[in-house]
């Protein structure tokens, strides 16, 4: 039976490098004035922004009323962010299948298009399970010229939340919609897509005992089988292992 192998999914977010990113913001920079009515989050909710990057999402959701504490991987990023983004409770640096730590520590686990889709990014989702309320994922997909999505997100994050759905008997909801943004300096009315995984005191319970398994050993018959499930999203044979 496979299961993710922890090891091998660090060892690759250690090496991302954010100085090679040419454009120093994220894809969009949201300016709705509805951004947490759409995003589903409530002001005063306590939000884990992951693979923050330069945090336009982010701060935005912290301008508009939800305390948010930055998070990325990359130590220049963090430091980037210390510098230069004001509103954040904590910055951690940190690869985002450690986070959160705590339970019901956060009501959500937020990003906007992490990388790591077929790696890492499976298990922060089954961490947010930890959360009062739980993830929260925002893609702008680019579409080519036959108007279909361009790269792995559009295919992966819904799966990604219909699969830990399913195994920890979670609701989750697929919403597309427009939201006023600048986009390379042009003010405009862009399509998003918002997928958010809702967790309960059953799903907690399962998501906590199979992160212990997963990051502490001891795996019972009934996490083996779940984390099983969650290594069919990680397509590359390193990042899975045979137990
Ligand atoms: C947000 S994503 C991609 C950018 C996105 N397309 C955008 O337009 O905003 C990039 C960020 O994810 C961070 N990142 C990648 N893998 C990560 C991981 N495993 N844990 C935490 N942060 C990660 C990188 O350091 C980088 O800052």
């Amino acid at each position: 039976m496979k299961i993710p192998n922890i090891p091998k999914i660090a060892k690759k977010a250690e090496g991302r490098k954010v100085e090679n990113y040419k454009f120093q913001h994220n894809a969009t920079i949201p300016s709705d004035k509805d951004l947490l009515g759409k995003l589903g989050i409530k002001r005063g909710d306590k939000v884990l922004s992951i693979a923050t990057y330069y945090g336009d999402w982010a701060k935005a959701i912290a301008k508009a009323g939800a305390i948010v504490d930055y998070s990325d991987v990359s130590k220049s990023m963090v430091s980037w962010a210390k510098r230069n983004l004001k509103g954040f409770g904590k910055y951690i640096c940190s690869d985002y299948i450690y986070l959160p730590k705590k339970e019901q520590e956060y009501d959500w686990t937020f990003t906007f298009e992490a990388l790591g889709v077929w790696q890492g990014l499976p298990l922060a989702y089954l961490r947010s399970l930890l959360n009062k309320k739980g993830g929260i994922l925002v893609s702008f997909p680019r579409l080519d010229e036959h108007g279909k999505p361009v790269g792995g997100k559009e295919k992966v994050y819904p799966q990604l939340i219909k699969i830990l759905g399913k195994i920890y008997g979670a609701k989750y909801k697929i919403k597309h919609l427009y939201f006023f943004a600048s986009r390379h300096g042009d003010l405009v009315s862009a399509k998003h897509v918002i997928y958010a995984i809702l967790t309960n005191s059953k799903a907690r319970k399962l998501a906590r005992k199979d992160i212990e398994a997963l990051f502490l050993g001891k795996i019972q018959a009934d996490s083996r089988k779940r984390l099983n499930k969650i290594a069919t999203l990680l397509i590359r044979p390193e990042f899975v292992k045979e137990i």
